[in-house]
């Protein structure tokens, strides 16, 4: 397992501004962006303020249309199969009320869905009279494949996934999942948000109809910037709930047509300076090599979740076997204020609430959790000086 060296890490930092200033350990909450995905952005702004907004829209289209060739490049599928969003919110929501529901279908979810996914599944229910079930945790808290596999019947429209939660390492086996709905016509949507930049993707291994990702998190680009991947199947078996002069053509008083790409999920006023900064962060990343970023992370993380274990009263949230980059724990003292101490000490951490995952949260016992999520450019240095801190501040508190 190769992971990056300490000069190449020294390198990705050198090139990252913010690591000057504070111990970054929110990158699931949005991490600090590379130096180039920063002046992208500056460059297109500043463009804007020297000869207007349309017209610096026209003048860099080439480099705007980039986002969709790299994004595609990177999840190995057409351009044509990419919609820029402005939040992983916004393509996920696109895509489950795209699908063609009826009463007395069911939906097939996780126990750790993100609470707005689960929202929708409500809302739908209430809407429509769709029933939401929940596929039952491995002793890792990851989707067990068993369960999942009783569950599927004829009533199934939709099995709709969390890759990788907001507030856990756990990775769920979306591939797997994607190979047991082979020959079905069931829809398949991934919530790639908290995986996109940190776990390798394939949206042709994976076999699902949407992804959907944000920009802000582990993929390191701006905020309010995001993607959804539709698949071939989702063009033409699903319809977009709402359209606009952008993802449809008004052709006559009665009749419109609606883009036959992913440009229908799309709408017509976007972040601009965030598209060219988005195709920068994928850029960088796919030239750090996702591979060597997974493992570095994973490696990160594991010295962190060593240290939390061994620490009194500390109790680590995730429950083993495979693990990505957010390391949440119950700290046994209150996590608001130990997260505002850790700030005082430049180390950027988040409380991930109860609410965020209602269900896997209230099942295992948890009320809100510390986040410390890693990524590639932290250093074991930094870890270990968190760790210090923490147990210094703990034990402050009780
Ligand atoms: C699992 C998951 N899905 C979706 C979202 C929403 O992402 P965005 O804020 O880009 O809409 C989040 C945000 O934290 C998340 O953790």
């Amino acid at each position: 397992m190769s992971i990056f060296s300490k000069e190449e890490i020294a390198r990705f930092r050198d090139e990252t501004k913010g690591t000057q200033y504070v111990i970054h350990l929110n990158n699931a909450g949005a991490a600090l962006s590379p130096d180039p995905v920063v002046r992208a952005q500056m460059d297109y702004l500043e463009r804007e303020a020297e000869i207007g907004g349309y017209e610096v829209n026209r003048e860099k289209k080439e480099e705007l249309d980039r986002l969709y060739m790299i994004a595609a490049s990177w999840l190995n599928c057409n351009s044509g199969n990419i919609a820029y969003t402005d939040s992983a919110t916004t393509g996920w929501l696109r895509a489950i009320y795209a699908i063609p529901f009826q009463s007395g279908d069911s939906i097939l979810t996780s126990e750790i869905e993100y609470a707005t996914n689960y929202l929708s599944y409500l809302h739908l229910s209430r809407q429509i009279g769709v029933q939401i079930r929940t596929i039952h945790s491995d002793q890792y808290g990851r989707v067990d494949l068993n369960h999942l596999e009783d569950q599927l019947d004829e009533s199934t429209r939709l099995v709709a996934i969390t890759h990788v939660p907001t507030n856990s390492g756990i990775i769920n086996p979306v591939e797997e999942i994607g190979n047991m709905l082979k020959g079905r016509d069931t829809w398949y949507l991934i919530d790639a948000c908290q995986s996109a930049g940190q776990v390798p993707l394939d949206v042709q291994k994976l076999n699902c109809d949407f992804l959907s990702v944000t920009g802000r998190k582990y993929l390191r680009g701006p905020r309010s910037s995001g993607l959804l991947y539709a698949s071939d199947r989702a063009l033409s078996e699903s319809t977009p709930l709402t359209i606009d002069l952008h993802s449809a053509e008004w052709t006559d008083a009665e009749d419109y047509e609606i883009h036959s790409d992913a440009q229908r999920f799309e709408q017509w006023e976007q972040n601009l300076s965030g598209k060219t900064g988005l195709a920068q962060a994928i850029d960088y990343y796919l030239n750090a090599g996702s591979k060597t970023v997974f493992n570095t992370l994973v490696h990160h993380a594991k010295l962190l979740r060593n240290q939390l274990q061994q620490m009194e009263g500390v109790s680590v949230y995730d429950a083993g076997g495979e693990q990505g980059g957010i390391v949440t724990f119950d700290p046994n003292v209150d996590p608001v204020q130990l997260k505002e101490q850790l700030s005082q000490h430049a180390f950027n951490v988040s409380v991930s609430p109860l609410s965020s995952t209602l269900l896997d949260m209230k099942r295992r016992g948890y009320k809100d959790l510390i986040r410390a999520s890693v990524h590639y450019y932290n250093t074991e240095e930094e870890i270990l000086r968190f760790a210090e801190i923490l147990e210094e501040l703990i034990r402050n508190q009780r």
